[in-house]
């Protein structure tokens, strides 16, 4: 029998409590499908684990998640711990260490998931957020000079190098060709005179390699007005590190909510593993609770099945997910439902038995 070995990193707050629906809906598929089976190795990474042992993942940490076929991540970040430190000495540290170059994060309204916005059909909120993951305004890169001095100066540079740039439009050109729909550029040439223009120089000259793909582009502040006004005018998006960033949790509260939202961080080239998470963080202020909606991390298990290849059970976890939402019982307090975090796996998990027998699928 085919087995995936997958690096589960639970996290901080909400993190354990999230992730464990996404692997049950995981263990399910696989028994029910009966030709493969998930093998999952936990990892105890995060805060608790700094507080105690003074890192935030063990020395040898890489080493050992380049074994598996994926991580799953819950998430990372919790008071006590600085977040730049936290941050980056795990989540940032496996998606640049593993240059998974490519956040995947889509911002598809499901038929009856909450949306804030008046007389919005479904189909006008689908859009496929593809965000440069590895430099930008990630890089790190900076100084903070006269410390504490009347002449004190921080810099942080954002850094676009040439690869890094080709790279993640390329890609975002090849997934537009390949849907049929338009790319939308997002950048920022009018204030960030070097890197954003730059950014729309490299987008143009790698739109000549796609004269069969449509464009636009937009200036990311009038980007953020339009997802609101007019969603529907984005379909396939590329963009930078902090503004896919932003731009996510602005697209996650138009298709639901936070609680629904998922990432996958890419490395194409599949040198590495690549990582799944939701987008949300770990919440402190309802960690602990069995509250928290595990509907996001459910989604990052979903497109850890159309990685590993099983896409039509991707699929059958979304088409569960939106009988869930459409069937409205059991449903956690953020989409105003009164169900825990594990009633909601466990009802999800009961549906797409259902959905299996019904279609009498054979994969
Ligand atoms: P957050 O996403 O944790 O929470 C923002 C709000 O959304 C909170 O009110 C929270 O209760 C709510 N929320 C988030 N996920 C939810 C869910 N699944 N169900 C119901 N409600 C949910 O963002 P934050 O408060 O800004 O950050 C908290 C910590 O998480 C920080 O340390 C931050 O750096 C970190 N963080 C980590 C990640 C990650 O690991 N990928 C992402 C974002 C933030
Ligand atoms: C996300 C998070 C991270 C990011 C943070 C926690 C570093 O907000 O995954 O969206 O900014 O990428
Ligand atoms: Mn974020």
């Amino acid at each position: 029998m085919k087995t995936f070995k997958i690096a589960v990193i639970p996290g901080d707050g909400i993190g354990p409590e999230v992730i464990s629906e996404g692997i049950k809906i995981l263990n399910k598929i696989a028994e029910v499908d009966g030709t493969f089976q998930f093998e999952f190795t936990e990892f105890p990474w995060g805060c608790e684990y700094y507080t105690k042992h003074g890192i935030m993942m063990d020395d040898d940490g890489m080493d050992k998640l380049k074994k598996f076929d994926a991580v799953y991540l819950g998430a990372v970040g919790y008071p006590g711990v600085p977040d730049y430190i936290s941050l980056w000495d795990l989540l940032l540290k496996i998606r640049k260490g593993f240059d998974q170059y490519v956040n995947i994060r889509p911002i598809r309204l499901l038929e009856a998931a909450p949306c804030p916005l008046k007389d919005i059909d479904c189909e006008d909120v689908n859009m496929l957020f593809i965000r440069e993951n590895s430099e930008g305004e990630y890089a790190g890169a900076g100084d903070w000079l006269f410390k504490g001095k009347e002449n004190e100066v921080v810099l942080q540079n954002g850094v676009f190098s040439r690869k890094g740039t080709e790279r993640i439009i390329r890609y975002a050109f090849e997934v537009a060709r390949k849907e049929g729909k338009t790319l939308t550029s997002i950048s920022k040439a009018n204030a960030l005179n070097y890197s954003m223009v730059f950014w729309d120089q490299v987008f143009e000259e790698i739109s000549k390699e796609y004269p069969d793909v449509k464009t636009a582009s937009y200036l990311v502040d009038a980007a953020a007005m339009l997802m609101i006004k007019d969603p529907k005018r984005f379909e396939v998006v590329v963009t930078s590190n902090l503004f896919g960033d932003i731009l996510t949790d602005l697209g996650a509260a138009i298709a639901g909510g936070i609680g629904l939202a998922a990432g996958a961080n890419i490395n194409p080239e599949r040198q590495y593993p690549s990582m799944f998470e939701p987008i949300h963080g770990s919440a402190p202020d309802i960690a602990g609770k069995n509250i928290a909606n595990p509907l996001a991390a459910i989604w990052s298990a979903s497109q850890i099945l159309d990685f590993l290849g099983y896409e039509k059970y991707g699929k059958m976890v979304l088409d569960s997910v939106e009988q869930l939402l459409i069937e409205g019982q059991v449903l956690t307090p953020d989409m105003n439902g009164v169900s825990s975090t594990s009633e909601v796996g466990d009802r999800l998990t009961s549906i797409m038995t259902a959905l299996f027998e019904s279609k009498n699928l054979v994969f």
